[in-house]
């Protein structure tokens, strides 16, 4: 990519970070396959205590809230991002929460042991807490570490991290492996691993140049880090935009997430940032995920959960194609490509469904229409909602921006968990079309609000929304005033 760098300490400062992606990952898929051990289990643990078998409304209920509570944590988590970043710094605070990943893991890991339900549950909503902190951590600081030219790219590696997450808990999740009845606690607890390996290195990773010269006002530091993260020893030019944004930044100090919603120059890439959170859960990629095993099991296929697997394999490959074309095709591009792809595939997918019983290819339609649908998602809207938000917002709102966008992007995760198989129930396969009918509206939405930020500086990028805010488009606007040369050539 051009002339600019990737230098060892960038990509270990990155690829430490992005432990925290895989976290979320893992825990988001690995309650799943053990769902019959787990329920048995609180089956067991609840006759125990009651001195009666417990009825089965009693037992669905738990096994949901052990499901959902996650998603609870999550959004308190990434709503409480604001409290860390700004006090103890990125690194620190990344560093910080694995406390919250290790006494997570330790509830969950002996809540067999321990024969307690509670433990499983309050395992689960600090877990749901640190992941929901993760998500806006890691982006935030993988996109204020990387140059200009590489933050696409490196943003990109935020969902690598969480798709290897998931593919890990999917294969570790097999009988065979850990998901059995004796060991899914282990299942469960691993998440303790990563938390400390990423505690052991994250001390030899750098604090967020940006947060040392704009929150700290530390020059001398944060020009030696940008120095070794960048490899090169001409960062007065990047140096002199982080004065700048610090001397626009000390009259609004740090924006509260009120003050976010009440400003009008904030109110654009507010919106858009809220907006492209939502195309990403209400395209239906977990519905899908969670419903692709019911399908393939019945197209015929024996272990549905190697197909299951199989879908992970072709979203992590995916992933790294969007990582070397993000740079190259842009943002906006690439998640209009996505959203488009994925109308397409659902559409697809309700007409196999429907016919499924007439003909016999159908299923075979219906199926290679998921796993193109999955690739989609990882073209754009998977990776890109995460981390444009960490570009359309300056060092003062970021924080505040990062919380509100991470907890549209939990609400609606929850909502979406909640509400699909009661809406399949209702709708059988036309249960598609509604997703198909947002993909559409967000692909529409995306033409005309959302901006190309590849290759722009932070400041570049937010200047041209406060010089038209409120007014029309900001698509149409980027094309009339020509980006600020960046700095690195891509
Ligand atoms: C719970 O366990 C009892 C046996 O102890 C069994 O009869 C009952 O079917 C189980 N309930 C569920 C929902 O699996």
């Amino acid at each position: 990519m051009g002339t600019q760098k990737v230098t060892p300490s960038l990509i270990f400062a990155v690829s430490v970070a992005t432990i925290g992606s895989f976290q979320f990952g893992y825990n988001t898929g690995v309650i799943n396959a053990p769902e019959t051990i787990i329920k048995d289990f609180l089956n067991y643990t609840l006759e125990e205590r009651l001195e009666d078998i417990p009825s089965k409304t009693l037992l669905t209920t738990l096994w949901s809230l052990s499901v959902a509570i996650f998603s609870v944590g999550g959004m308190m988590g990434s709503f409480s991002v604001g409290l860390f970043v700004n006090r103890f710094g990125r690194r620190n605070s990344m560093l910080i929460v694995n406390l919250l990943a290790i006494a997570g893991g330790c509830l969950m890991g002996f809540c067999k042991i321990a024969e307690s339900v509670e433990m499983l549950i309050l395992g689960r909503l600090i877990i749901g807490l640190f992941c929901g902190l993760c998500t806006g951590f890691v982006p935030m600081y993988i996109g204020e570490v990387s140059p200009t030219a590489l933050r696409g790219a490196f943003g990109t590696l935020n969902q690598l991290g969480i798709v290897i997450g998931i593919l890990v808990a999917q294969i570790f999740g097999l009988g065979f492996i850990l998901g059995s009845e004796d060991l899914w606690p282990v299942l469960l607890g691993l998440t303790i691993i990563p938390a400390i390996l990423q505690s052991i290195a994250l001390p030899f990773c750098p604090e967020s140049p940006r947060f040392l010269l704009i929150n700290r006002k530390e020059e001398e530091n944060a020009k030696r880090i940008l120095q070794r993260l960048w490899g090169t020893p001409d960062v007065n030019q990047d140096i002199l935009e982080l004065k700048e944004e610090s001397v626009r930044m000390s009259q609004e100090k740090q924006v509260s997430v009120l003050q976010l919603f009440k400003s009008p120059n904030y109110q654009q890439p507010l919106l858009i940032s809220i907006v492209l959170q939502l195309s990403q859960q209400l395209s239906g990629i977990n519905a899908v995920f969670y419903y692709s095993t019911g399908i393939f099991k019945e197209a015929g296929v024996d272990e549905p959960i190697y197909a299951t697997i199989g879908a992970g394999v072709v979203n992590t490959i995916f992933t790294v194609v969007s990582l070397f074309l993000v740079e190259r095709a842009g943002r906006r591009t690439l998640h209009m490509i996505g959203l488009g792809g994925m109308a397409i595939c659902s559409i697809i997918m309700t007409i196999s469904l429907l016919l499924k019983d007439n003909y016999n290819a159908m299923s075979f339609v219906c199926i290679t229409a998921i796993l193109i649908y999955v690739a989609f998602f990882e073209i754009g809207p998977g990776p890109i909602p995460w981390f444009i938000v960490a570009e359309l917002f300056e060092q003062g709102p970021r924080p505040a921006a990062m919380a509100v966008a991470g907890c549209s992007n939990w609400t609606s995760n929850f909502l979406v968990g909640l509400l699909f198989l009661s809406a399949a129930a209702y709708l059988g396969a036309y249960v598609f079309l509604i997703f198909a009918t947002f993909l559409i509206i967000f692909l529409v939405f995306t033409f005309f609000k959302v901006p190309e930020t590849r290759g722009r500086t932070f400041e570049d990028i937010t200047r041209a929304f406060e010089g038209h805010a409120g007014k029309g488009s900001v698509g149409e606007m980027n094309s009339s005033q020509p980006a600020k040369e960046n700095t690195t050539n891509v």
